[in-house]
């Protein structure tokens, strides 16, 4: 699918001949896109638009087949009351208009959607990439795959002609996020530790980054006792991975992205029982998908002066005469003892010693991804992501980064008076709290393995990495969440 923009001053016809058009309405008024698209249609189009019960309701389209005329098929797509729309609402017209487009089986689609107010370029982004994203579609598990079609090409006749430099990272970022779906979307028996390193292994490869992954020898080395703990009730060996990005030129800004990359967690002898989602513990690697996404992307669109390091500690949660008890006590790799009251509370346990490797990076700063409670998923459901960081500038440009690209997160506290909660009378602290304020406690618990003062934030993404039903730009299925708001945090500007 290819992109561009093209500004539309006379008539459409003189400029652009494509199959389907795309025009928004908002609730309501009789705007621009109506006139627009009554000329078009050569008539007033209140009696079909109240025939057809079209509102300009957000999402809601209207697929009108002309067949001899051009275009052939004129798609209305509502913008919603006109006082909110922004660059999310924008997003979800566009994503609505490309289903229904690639339904009418569009091939070269233009959208013709208001975009006064908004920056052109992070508007004609939002749109391209709401378009690819929303148009996704994974059938790699099928043995024979159902026919579909997409656009070719898509023109987006709204933005200025300048809006052509928010095009320049669509591709990277969408080929990011589409990496983190079919990542996250692999069942367990595929998406194994070995296979998340090879997909480090085939990014390195592809776009010339470095390349690292520990064996369990070399973790044992480094006194990864947590990390171990959790992936010694697997068959599969754990993968310690760390890739590197380093632009040409001087270093300016080095950061650390850590993924929690459980490929199933079973929840050990702390079974995860009928339902308690045993079944989707696929996607507890999500994390892991999330930084490899951001690092493809990253490798693609090679940002000056920033180093990035992606870590994934990653392994399989099980059980086996082998695996960790209930009660156990394992050492860190930074010498604190904890006990484990829970083993079902890995994900902590895998990031404590990936937190302490990256903390030894000594970098500017670290953000952490994890699919790591379903008490954060109670807190704030499956749209909104929680973000904890004792940093406010960094917790600042973190949510900045979500809104320019289009996830959403939560600002929760690092009370540290719920610590008590992870006193162990045995050990330096214990893997879980009490349930009350579950999330918070977890991300207490990273906290002790942070450097004191290194900028570090962590985003709990358990809820947003899957959804049920198609929503937004996500279809049903493996989200890629979290790419998109690395990507914009790293590379800046609109034009993520
Ligand atoms: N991977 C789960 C968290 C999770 C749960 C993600 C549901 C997505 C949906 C994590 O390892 C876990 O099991 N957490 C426990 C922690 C508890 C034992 C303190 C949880 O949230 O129940
Ligand atoms: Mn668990
Ligand atoms: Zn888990």
């Amino acid at each position: 699918m290819e992109f561009r923009c093209l500004a539309v001053s006379g008539s459409l016809g003189e400029v652009w001949s494509g199959d389907t058009l795309v025009v928004g309405l908002f609730s309501g008024a009789a705007g621009d896109g109506r006139a627009q698209a009554e000329t078009l249609v050569g008539g007033a189009l209140e009696g079909l638009l109240e025939r057809r019960r079209f509102e300009g309701k957000p999402s809601q389209t209207l697929t009108i087949e002309r067949p001899g005329h051009a275009p052939a098929t004129l798609i209305l797509v509502g913008l919603g009351d006109p006082e909110q729309f922004g660059l999310d609402a924008l997003r979800q017209a566009s994503a609505a208009a490309a289903r229904s487009a690639a339904a009418a089986g569009a091939e070269e689609l233009a959208l013709w959607l208001p975009i006064e107010g908004l920056e052109p370029a992070a508007a004609a982004a939002a749109m391209a990439e709401s378009v690819r994203l929303a148009l996704y579609a994974d059938q790699r598990f099928k043995s024979e795959a159902e026919p579909r079609s997409e656009p070719r090409r898509v023109t987006l006749l709204s933005p200025a002609a300048a809006a052509e430099a928010g095009l320049a990272h669509v591709e990277a970022t969408c080929a990011g996020v589409e990496l983190a779906r079919r990542l996250v979307a692999a069942p367990p028996n595929k998406a194994t530790p070995q296979a998340l390193a090879d997909e480090a292994a085939a990014i390195a490869g592809s776009f010339g980054l470095d390349l690292k992954v520990l064996e369990r020898q070399d973790c044992e080395a480094l006194g990864m006792g947590a990390y171990l703990g959790v992936a010694q009730g697997s068959d599969l060996p754990p993968k310690f991975i760390h890739l590197t990005y380093r632009p040409e030129g001087e270093v300016t800004r080095r950061v650390v992205l850590v993924g929690k990359g459980l490929t199933f967690d079973s929840g050990g002898y702390n079974l995860k029982t009928a339902g308690s989602q045993i079944e989707m513990m696929k996607y507890d690697m999500g994390g892991s998908a999330a930084v490899l996404g951001a690092a493809r992307a990253i490798a693609e669109i090679r940002p000056a002066g920033l180093e990035v390091h992606v870590i994934v500690a990653s392994c399989e949660n099980m059980i086996s005469g082998g695996a960790i008890h209930p009660g156990d006590v394992l050492t860190a790799s930074n010498g604190k003892t904890i006990e484990i009251n829970n083993t079902d509370a890995e994900g902590r346990l895998t990031l404590a010693d990936a937190l302490v490797y990256a903390c030894a990076l000594e970098p500017d700063a670290i953000v952490d991804l994890a699919t790591l409670t379903g008490a954060c998923v109670i807190a704030l459901g499956e749209e909104i992501a929680g973000l904890w960081s004792p940093s406010d500038g960094l917790a600042e440009a973190l949510l900045e980064a979500g809104r320019a690209g289009g996830e959403a997160f939560w600002r929760m506290p690092l009370r540290s008076s719920y610590k008590e909660g992870l006193k162990s009378p045995i050990a330096d602290l214990k893997n879980t709290g009490p349930r009350p304020g579950g999330s918070i406690t977890a991300a207490l618990f990273l906290q002790d393995f942070v450097t004191k003062g290194l900028p570090w934030a962590h985003l709990d993404i358990a809820g947003t990495v899957w959804s049920d039903k198609p929503r937004g730009v996500d279809p049903a299925g493996a989200t890629g969440f979290g790419v998109r708001t690395l990507v914009a945090w790293l590379v800046g500007g609109a034009a993520c």
